[in-house]
């Protein structure tokens, strides 16, 4: 790859696997304490997963990844047969953490097929740790030849919207629609970036415009319900997101609120983008309405970390993505290049 690629990384880590174990940086105490946090049990990577303190569809499948080389280390069996069952008690728990980035379940996939490549129980358990970090290596390569697809679509001096967080810390390397923003910034290119506040983890507040300042690329943040006035008075150039899962026809399922978004952006006439790396894409799935959307507690939306924000009680409903049918979306910035309609085949192709 060119100079590009020669660009400088983040100056944080938000995944490793370190002297056998995985330290991550925990995202739900940021922006406030950068916290590192080394597990060396598999259950603790489950609940950083379900907890989103390691959160982003791509690197949820490297922590999910790196879990199960964890577990297997400590797996106490004589036999392969053993070991297997063992491992797969591993694979399913941290499997039903968070159904819908399609990245845990490739990295799953990929890691139990890994299993084969070992002779015995010893040779299967060093098969485990160095798929692990080869599905990092991968998915990191993915978020640097995505970006410089995707930074080719910026203009010099566009105000690029972007909702929830899709920097290094979701997805490592360069991250996919900050990784497209970051890398057009760096190229050159005079672009502003509006981040979506994204209810109810704030994870566009706390976490996009932490790493957007990291990388010195101007960005104001908005509430979520002010992107439409934005879009209306000319002040939006493109919208780009990540995706948690895409389906073989194009519809992606991403953080909730990215729907109203496409919508709103079709509405104005501005170009909607979704950047994602390859393993999520599931063509499995026939549509996006086949999409299981995880589904999360009430008490996000009723409080914020300690403080009430709503009457002891008060239902709510906490649905954490929502789907954007295809026709919505401008085109799909992968790592093996840019997919536009016809969806169906594009997918085909880069596959
Ligand atoms: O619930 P989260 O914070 O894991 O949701 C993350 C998103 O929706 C991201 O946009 C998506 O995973 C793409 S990450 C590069």
């Amino acid at each position: 790859m060119g100079k590009e690629t020669e660009l400088k990384k983040a100056d944080y880590q938000p995944i490793e696997w370190l002297d056998g174990k995985v330290r991550i940086l925990d995202q739900t105490l940021l922006p406030r304490e950068e916290v590192y946090l080394d597990l060396d049990d598999y259950r603790d990577v489950a609940s950083a997963i379900r907890e989103l303190k390691v959160r982003g569809a791509p690197i949820i499948g490297i922590a999910g990844a790196y879990g199960v080389a964890l577990g297997a280390r400590k797996i106490n069996a004589d036999n392969t047969d053993d070991f297997l069952k063992n491992l797969e008690n591993i694979i399913d728990t941290i499997g039903a953490t968070r159904p819908t980035a399609r990245n845990l379940f490739f990295a799953l996939e990929r890691m139990k097929q890994a299993t084969v490549k070992g002779k015995n129980v010893p040779d299967i358990k060093k098969s485990l740790v160095e798929e692990a970090v080869q599905i990092h290596r991968e998915e990191t390569d993915a978020t640097h030849h995505l970006s410089l697809f995707g930074a080719e679509l910026l203009k010099d001096g566009w105000t690029v919207l972007t909702h929830c967080n899709t920097g290094p810390l979701a997805a490592s390397g360069y991250g996919t629609a900050l990784g497209v923003i970051i890398t057009a910034y760096r190229q050159g290119r005079k672009i502003k970036v509006l981040a979506d506040e994204t209810r109810p983890l704030l994870q566009g507040a706390r976490l996009t415009t932490w790493e957007l300042e990291k990388a010195g690329v101007p960005v104001t943040l908005i509430t979520d319900s002010m992107a439409g006035y934005f879009m209306a008075k000319g002040g939006v150039d493109c919208v780009i997101t990540g995706a948690d899962r895409i389906a073989a026809n194009g519809d992606t399922a991403n953080k909730i609120g990215t729907y109203t978004l496409a919508v709103l952006a079709k509405e104005n006439k501005i170009p909607f983008y979704i950047a994602a790396p390859v393993s999520t894409i599931d063509i499995s799935l026939k549509t996006g309405e086949q999409i299981h959307i995880e589904e999360r507690k009430a008490e996000e939306v009723t409080r914020f970390q300690s403080v009430t924000t709503a009457p002891e009680g008060t239902l709510a409903a906490n649905p954490a993505f929502d789907v954007t049918p295809h026709q919505y979306i401008t085109a799909i910035i992968t790592d093996k290049g840019i997919i536009k309609e016809s969806y169906l085949e594009g997918i085909k192709r880069v596959l």
